[in-house]
């Protein structure tokens, strides 16, 4: 998720980033930022902003060894699923503005959703500098209940994924009712590509709507859905799988 903010950003023209990292970093982004670091004991300078993106269990490790570079006008601005802002304020020697951001993947392409809440620390040029980061990926909503977010993170933060299964459970569908892999493979791919820009062309139409513009009675369409929608078995299993991602995330 680190690398796709930055893809994200850099190619929105915002180049004065620093990133540490304890791996080599990943081809795409090399050379194009201005620093790289491999811990921190080489950094000696401030910045305005440091984004935490490293996975849940290692991020209080990773907070206590920030310290010296934290100072108290220095937003945090936190994308680990499942930590609170009372959590990651205790990871910091001092009250310190800090905000919370749920985003998902197609950010890295600056199509992405996030969510932003921000701890009382934060004055008004705080939201406004992460709002300019997180709008410069995709749109950003900003929440004040902070519960709210394990179900952000189950349906936007995790929602990727879920489209990509269904990309592979239709190729396999595809290839099983007697299509070449690579046609089953290009026909579902361009199928879900296509539906989502329709979805963004015809944002007046509700996803009802368009589904039922394109179901005729007695059609191939209806005798799908007919499936899908038998007792409700689809949205049955979509909302078992996102309560099952906000479970984890409250657990995290
Ligand atoms: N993936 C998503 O779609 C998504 C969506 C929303 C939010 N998030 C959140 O984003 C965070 C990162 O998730 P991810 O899926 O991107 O994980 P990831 O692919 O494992 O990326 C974590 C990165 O942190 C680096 N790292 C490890 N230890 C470090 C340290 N001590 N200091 C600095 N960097 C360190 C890792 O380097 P190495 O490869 O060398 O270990 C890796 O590049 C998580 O908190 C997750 O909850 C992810």
């Amino acid at each position: 998720m680190g690398s796709a903010l930055v893809r994200g950003w850099l190619k929105n023209g915002l180049n004065n980033i620093s990133i540490l990292t304890p791996d080599t970093p990943p081809k795409n982004i090399t050379g194009k930022c201005q620093t790289w670091f491999t811990s921190p004991e080489e950094i000696h300078q401030d910045f305005d902003v440091i984004v935490l993106a490293v996975k849940p269990q290692i991020l209080k490790n990773v907070c206590e060894s920030l310290t010296s570079i934290v100072k108290d006008t220095t937003l945090i601005l936190s994308v680990a699923a499942g930590k609170s802002l009372p959590v990651l304020a205790e990871y910091f020697p001092k009250m310190i503005p800090i905000i919370r951001t749920m985003p998902n993947l197609p950010a890295s392409i600056g199509a992405g959703v996030s969510v932003c809440i921000s701890n009382s620390q934060c004055q008004k040029h705080h939201i406004d500098i992460a709002e300019m980061l997180i709008s410069s990926v995709g749109t950003v909503e900003w929440i004040t209940d902070e519960h709210l977010m394990d179900a952000v993170t189950a349906v936007s933060g995790s929602g990727p994924a879920y489209l990509f299964h269904l990309l592979e459970s239709m190729t396999k569908a595809g290839i099983v009712c007697g299509l070449p892999k690579e046609l089953s493979k290009k026909l579902a791919r361009q199928t879900i590509i296509g539906s989502a820009q329709i979805l963004d062309a015809r944002d007046e139409l509700t996803a009802t709507q368009l589904r039922e513009n394109v179901t005729s009675k007695g059609g191939t369409t209806e005798a799908a859905l007919n499936v899908l929608m038998k007792n409700d078995v689809f949205s049955t299993l979509v909302e078992e799988a996102i309560k099952s991602a906000k479970k984890r995330s409250e657990e995290l």
